[in-house]
């Protein structure tokens, strides 16, 4: 199984859209994916149909102690193949709450190992505040997944998750790639395209050489989850099936490919 996060230190920059439209792509491909909702906010959790209330079983479970096995709290999605493991409200506490015990930050690590052979990827979208979560997040990933909104405010949340990144990097043996992709892209616009610029000149190599354009049906679950369109589908989604493409080949190649 591999582990792909999607982070960044800002919000609305098209984390939970990433992480279903890749979830969807993925499965449409015949891979087994577990998605990981880590956001309070649950957006991820709703709009796959399960309510807030009363809060569902999920990843506050596996903090736990002892935590729940992961095979328990998982459920099945409107799309078969892909299973989730729910957010809830009550992560907001969770890091007061759990206090400093000892190995709190390998909790998630520990429970995705408990289905390494049941899962050809499991994708985990985080909250975009750096916390015990995103810790928890970052140190299980093979790869690193950072939407980013070609907006110049966005640099800021761009350049924190990067740092992050590397500190986590250089505190493990196996390196964290990170994957840049260009969200939200408003082509017409002079500003788009010189956040654009700007953001692959700094990021060399880390960057897609495409961007996902703003596209209404994005908002809508049927499209993120729907059927690998053809040329002349979404734009929005087709955008997230080449996206794919690009990430299966760095994970393959290394980190060669541009
Ligand atoms: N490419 C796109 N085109 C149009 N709308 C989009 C696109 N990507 C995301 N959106 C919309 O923008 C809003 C923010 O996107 P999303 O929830 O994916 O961001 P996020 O980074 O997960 O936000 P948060 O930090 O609040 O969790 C949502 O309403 C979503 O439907
Ligand atoms: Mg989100």
């Amino acid at each position: 199984m591999r582990i792909w996060t999607v982070a960044n230190q800002k919000g609305g920059v098209g984390k939970t859209t990433t992480t279903l439209a890749l979830g969807g792509r993925l499965v449409m491909r015949g891979f087994r994916v577990l998605l990981l909702d880590l956001d309070p906010h649950a957006s991820m959790t709703q709009s796959l149909g399960i309510p807030a209330e009363p809060p569902p079983q999920g990843i506050l479970e596996l903090f736990d102690e002892p935590p729940l096995g992961i095979l328990d709290v998982m459920r099945d999605t409107p799309m078969a193949g892909l299973h989730l493991v729910a957010g809830q409200a009550g992560l907001a506490t969770l890091e007061r709450r759990a206090g400093t015990r000892p190995g709190l930050g390998r909790a998630l690590g520990r429970a995705l190992e408990q289905v390494a052979d049941r899962y050809d990827y499991a994708l985990l979208d985080c909250p975009p505040t750096l916390g015990l979560l995103m810790v928890n997040a970052l140190a299980a990933a093979d790869r690193l997944v950072v939407p980013t909104q070609t907006e110049p405010l966005a640099q800021f949340g761009l350049q924190g998750i990067a740092r992050t990144a590397s500190m986590v990097s250089r505190s493990r043996s196996r390196g964290l790639p990170m994957s840049i992709l260009p969200t939200l892209y408003d082509r017409r616009t002079r500003i788009a395209q010189d956040t654009l610029t700007e953001m692959r000149a700094r990021f060399e190599g880390s960057v897609w050489n495409d961007a996902i354009p703003v596209d209404t049906r994005l908002r809508e679950i049927s499209q993120l989850l729907g059927p690998d369109p053809g040329e002349n589908g979404p734009r929005g989604l087709l955008a997230y099936s080449r996206a794919l493409d690009w990430l299966l080949a760095c994970d393959h190649l290394g980190e060669a490919v541009g």
